[in-house]
């Protein structure tokens, strides 16, 4: 059995991560070693009835002990330990969540039921170095994967709707912590149904403009609001979420001419799921049957919802999706501008397809 390291299992994409396991009975398979970067010696988790104490994240040594690692502590995490644990020689699987090592020529961005093949092709040229996507490139081609497997993209235009989770915990609290307190401060107006709604709005808005909710980790107001930013400004005016679209899709699926993929990034206060509206540009008129056809069969999560009023309220909500593997897409029709360019809606868990299930998924390739 392969010895196998978890780092950041505590944390949420780590959490989740562990939930997964478990119910896949993963741990069945793997001598699980658990580091820790704080309270080392101290009782290691038993999820599949192991024993043990938590090992030292920084030790070298102890790392080289493993045949493979995986990584969920964050990118300072990986820009320190990696290049000490490669240099010293250490040639065993290194999986990881964070975005640091990503687009790095030595290094494959994992999804395997999208590219399995350049998985494969990678593993067999001897690459060690696995990474997680970016959670919207990831939910992106679970949903729209058919098209890209036929080539029939020519480019994708995308607005997003990301959850605050994508920020990490604390970002979920302070959404939570500000809907709270805007309910609170108006809570007792609610009630009475003869209140004026604009006087309530009023007292909202003078609160979300007052300085006294949690911004600590969005820097501005979510709940009520949404804001049109999300991860640093790059020079060219593009986020960088807005950025990872084009090169992280493109890298996943090897592309030999890159596809233009490029839209806008916006956080809405959803707690876990990732909505995302597409405009595509296709190679060719397709009949839309033949489309919903090509989505459906390119893997078993994606699930095609019909562009009808009260099934798309109903299913292609992160409301209904959320804490669930599947990536349903909808409101697929063809647009104004021509048989060609086409709509279509996402939704999917940002911490099972986005984050926690292809780490697992590829763990499970190396142990084939
Ligand atoms: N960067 C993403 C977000 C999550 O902020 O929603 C990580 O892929």
């Amino acid at each position: 059995m392969k010895n196998v390291g978890f780092i950041g299992w505590r944390g949420m994409v780590g959490s989740v991560l562990m939930q997964r396991m478990i119910e896949e009975r993963d741990f069945d398979a793997i001598r699980p070693v658990f580091f820790s970067t704080s309270q080392t010696g101290q009782a290691a988790p038993s999820f599949a009835g192991q024993s043990g104490t938590l090992q030292d994240a920084n030790d070298i040594e102890a790392l080289r002990a493993l045949d493979i690692i995986i990584t969920c502590q964050g990118g300072d995490y990986t820009s320190e330990v990696y290049p000490k644990l490669r240099a010293s020689g250490w040639n065993g699987y290194w999986i990881d969540a964070a975005s640091t090592l990503r687009m790095k020529d030595d290094a494959i961005i994992i999804l395997d039921p999208v590219n399995h093949d350049v998985i494969h092709q990678g593993l067999n040229q001897g690459i060690k170095t696995f990474v997680g996507g970016n959670c919207t490139v990831s939910l992106m081609l679970m949903s729209l994967g058919g098209l890209f497997a036929n080539n029939l993209i020519e480019w994708a235009s995308v607005a997003t709707y990301q959850a605050a989770s994508g920020g990490g915990a604390r970002h979920m609290r302070e959404l939570l912590t500000q809907m709270g307190m805007l309910h609170a401060n108006v809570a007792k107006e609610l009630q009475d149904p003869a209140s004026a709604i604009l006087d309530i709005e009023r007292k909202v808005t003078e609160q979300m403009r007052s300085g006294t909710l949690p911004v600590d980790n969005f820097g501005v107001p979510l709940a009520g609001s949404l804001i049109p930013w999300i991860d640093k400004q790059l020079e060219n005016g593009q986020s960088r979420e807005e950025w990872k679209g084009q090169a992280e899709t493109n890298k996943i699926l090897n592309t030999a001419s890159p596809i233009p993929v490029d839209g806008l990034c916006v956080r809405i206060g959803a707690l876990r799921c990732h909505s995302q509206a597409f405009t595509l540009k296709l190679k060719k008129d397709i009949p839309l049957a033949d489309i919903h056809s090509m989505l459906a069969e390119n893997n078993e999560w994606v699930k095609v919802v019909p562009n009808d009023r009260e099934i798309s309220m109903r299913e292609l909500t992160p409301a209904a999706v959320t804490g669930t593997l599947s990536t349903p897409v909808g409101r697929l029709r063809k647009l104004n501008m021509g048989p060609e360019y086409l709509s279509a809606f996402t939704v999917g868990d940002q911490l099972l397809w986005g984050a926690a299930e292809p780490l697992r998924r590829m763990l499970r390739i190396l142990l084939q």
